[in-house]
């Protein structure tokens, strides 16, 4: 079998795992989780009865070189063996340098050596600030992103972490990789350490200045406005007003490449950045030089071992941050998402509309646990979002992801194409989907409360008015776009699932049933038209 890959088909970047598209049925856990094998231990057993596929979890720069040159992997063994005797993969999340803007994932030889790992000076001089963060202020200290030691002593760790996965994952367990974890710099839009004041005076360099003009299209308002007035000169005189977060973007992208490359050398597996979005404010309100969307193509300039730039969801705009995170062909891969009511419908949107490559709400293992997820999972979210009053419940995403799963063969065939697409009723505009002859929108508000807002809508086309379609609260309505034959009626609709690659038919709808709609649980539908005049 081949390593995991990414592969361009259709125009579009696909997963390939074991040599088969694949798209990660996922869940990200709580930072501490896969610190011991013991504590993973139950986890693995909900996951699977969850139907995921893939779990995404930490393995830390702190846990696997505790002291200089001793690199310890047992864990990670033991991970790759668990996650086996549950017949799931996983993604590693590297915890190295970066972990939420901060450096608490580094091991303790690294935090204690300031002199040969500098910390960022939010304020010129001090290594340790108070920054505002939402209600209250935060102690907060990372390390700078402007230190070619730290980048050296992060790659070199990451590079045996990967070394050693080519060594004893032979099956493939583990298919991808995050290098680093939310980068970027809390609290201003630069470091002002000396080594990042000498490097704002020094001039852009060319390489940025044109990945950036190569990839003008999408660039945001103001930068391409500054590049525009400006070709040549430092930070300041090129990019004015946003000099603080591109000098930002660039060094922390270099360092990323840097461990990413190093990584990569050692066993090319798929590997990404995440990011903490833009939740208003300026850069240092939210982490600066992390790859949000203003400067997602300095990281693509910068970047090139990282296959794509992913988002955290933790905001009410998930379709708009979808949008924003499918520009300039980076696939949809979302790697932490609230975990809430609304997830059913987002991933079903996510593979339908975006064909994305993964879905996975934070503090999965939280699921059907309320008080837990009250308390973990809302670390750092926008809590002003009344969804994450609402649980997300076991049973519904379980059997969203069960047929998910048998239905990837057809679905990822559609990658890339106009057969695949979703609605979803967060999305209060465009309730229709055009498949060549026919049309399918989608009413909603039907089910119990408890899915009310969270319905949505996937349909594949199969053949020319052969369709899947897989519901969850909505009515789906068929019109025929053919002036030929304008009438439209159900030749049959087949209620059933994909087991084993084989579509097993669980009922033949007719007569009553014909009045299809889809409730309180996800459901899947083989649907055959016949236009007429
Ligand atoms: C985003 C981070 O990437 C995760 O590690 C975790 O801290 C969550 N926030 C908590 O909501």
């Amino acid at each position: 079998m081949s390593l995991p890959r990414v592969e361009t088909k259709n125009g579009t970047k696909i997963l390939f795992v074991d040599d088969k598209p694949f798209y990660l049925l996922s869940g990200e856990l709580h930072n501490s989780s896969s610190s011991t094998l013991e504590y993973m231990e139950p986890i693995w057993d909900k996951m699977q009865s969850l139907h995921l596929n893939s779990l995404l979890f930490p393995v830390t720069w702190q846990q696997i070189e505790p002291a200089e040159g001793e690199f310890h992997f047992e864990l990670v063994d033991g991970l790759i063996r668990q996650a086996k005797e549950h017949g799931m993969k996983f993604g590693i999340l590297w915890f190295g340098s970066w972990k939420n803007a901060a450096c608490s994932y580094a091991p303790d030889w690294v935090k204690t050596d300031l002199e040969r790992f500098p910390r960022a000076e939010v304020v010129k001089g001090k290594s340790y600030n108070e920054v505002p963060f939402k209600l209250f202020k935060m102690r907060y200290t990372t390390l700078s992103a402007f230190c070619d030691e730290t980048t050296r002593m992060d790659a070199r760790a990451f590079a045996k972490l990967c070394a050693h996965l080519r060594e004893v994952d032979t099956d493939h367990t583990v298919v991808l990789i995050q290098v680093e974890n939310e980068t970027g710099l809390l609290g201003a839009a630069r470091d002002h350490s000396d080594l990042a004041d000498e490097a704002f005076q020094k001039k852009v360099p060319q390489e940025l200045i044109e990945g950036l003009l190569a990839r003008k299209d999408g660039l945001v308002e103001d930068v391409r406005a500054a590049l525009e007035n400006c070709q040549e000169g430092t930070w300041q005189e090129v990019f004015g007003d946003t000099a603080d977060e591109m000098l930002m973007a660039y060094y922390t992208a270099k360092h990323i490449e840097a461990v990413a490359a190093a990584g990569k050398a050692e066993y090319p597996i798929p590997m990404y950045a995440n990011c903490w979005l833009v939740q208003g404010g300026k850069p240092g309100d939210y982490p600066s030089g992390g790859p949000v969307y203003r400067v997602m193509e300095v990281y693509q300039t910068v970047a090139p071992s990282l296959d794509w730039l992913a988002p955290d969801i933790y905001i009410p705009q998930f379709i708009d941050t979808c949008e924003k995170y499918t520009k300039q062909g980076n696939p949809l891969f979302i790697p932490e998402i609230a975990l809430q009511f609304r997830a059913t419908s987002r991933l079903m949107y996510a593979i339908g509309h975006h064909h994305a490559l993964c879905f996975a709400p934070f503090g999965i293992e939280d699921i059907g646990n309320l008080a837990d997820t009250s308390l973990g999972a809302l670390v750092g979210m926008d809590t002003s979002d009344p969804a994450l009053k609402n649980p997300l419940l076991f049973d519904v995403y379980a059997r969203a992801n069960e047929l998910l799963s048998g239905l990837m063969p057809v679905l990822t065939e559609q990658y890339g194409t106009d057969n695949l697409n979703a609605l979803i009723e967060e999305k209060e505009d465009g309730r229709t989907m055009n498949f060549g002859k026919v049309s399918i929108s989608a009413a909603f508000g039907f089910g119990e409360k408890s899915i009310t807002g969270a319905g949505a809508l996937l349909a594949a086309r199969t053949e020319e008015d052969e369709f899947y379609l897989l519901g969850y609260g909505c009515m789906p309505e068929f019109e025929s776009l053919d002036p030929e034959n304008p009438y439209i009626e159900f030749l049959s609709i087949e209620e059933g699932e994909f087991i084993g690659g084989e579509w097993v038919l669980h009922r033949l709808l007719n007569g009553d049933e014909e009045h299809v709609h889809f409730g309180n649980i996800p459901l899947l539908l083989k649907v055959k038209l016949h236009r007429f005049s």
